[in-house]
């Protein structure tokens, strides 16, 4: 499949090396590549930006008809909370921002270090979980995740970003807060 990651820091250049291990065509783009091309030549796009770029992202290129990865954790810039939650989400707001795409929400559970070191904890899988309105576009992804090695559970509709993030900033307490290292993730053993 051909992959237009946008952003290039800890998850793109993870995530993307995992994909092209797996056979994809998959390339990271930063501020410096004309987004437009890039975008108009993909079949997804993963958005691997701090979560706010996406108005910024749809003033460079058209994501209309794009399907878009976002894997957002809206932290805020303290890490203290989340910057919204319960009653909308990042990846609404990021649809929102991207009028005609399909907008899928997964892997903002997993930690970035576990792409290099195969996504599993002592042998077992990591899971994501994988959210949209679209369940061509939400089973598209769950490939994607099971393409590189993840568990993908699927999440239904994409309202449920709202509560997929609150467990990826859980999981930053656990990791980061709580004293238990980023080599942790969700181990729940939900049926896939
Ligand atoms: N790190 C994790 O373990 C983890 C886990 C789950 C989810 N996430 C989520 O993944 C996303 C990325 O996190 P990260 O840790 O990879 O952050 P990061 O290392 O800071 O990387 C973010 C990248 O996005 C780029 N970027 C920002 N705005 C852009 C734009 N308008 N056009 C092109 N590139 C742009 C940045 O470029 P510049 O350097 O030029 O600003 C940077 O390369 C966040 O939404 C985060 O919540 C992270």
């Amino acid at each position: 499949m051909k992959i237009a990651v946008i952003g290039n820091g800890n998850i793109g250049a993870g995530l993307n090396d995992a994909l092209a291990r797996a056979g994809h065509d998959t390339a990271t783009y930063g501020r410096e590549y004309d987004l437009a091309a890039a975008i108009a030549g993909a079949e997804v796009v993963i958005l691997a930006t701090p979560f706010g770029a996406a108005p910024e992202l749809a003033g460079q290129a058209d994501f209309a008809g794009k399907l878009v990865v976002d894997l957002s954790n809206p932290v805020t810039a303290d890490f203290s909370g989340l910057q919204l939650g319960h009653d909308r989400s990042a990846a609404e707001a990021t649809a929102a921002a991207l009028p005609g795409a399909t907008v899928v929400k997964a892997f903002n559970t997993i930690f970035a270090g576990h792409y290099a070191s195969g996504l599993s904890i002592n042998g077992t899988p990591l899971q994501t979980f994988v959210a949209a309105d679209d369940a061509a576009a939400r089973e598209k992804v769950m490939g994607l995740a099971r393409d590189i090695g993840l568990t993908a559970v699927d999440a239904g509709p994409l309202k449920n970003a709202r509560y997929l993030e609150p467990l990826g900033f859980m999981n930053i307490q656990f990791g980061y807060v709580l004293g238990q290292g980023a080599d942790i993730a969700p181990q729940w053993q939900i049926a896939a």
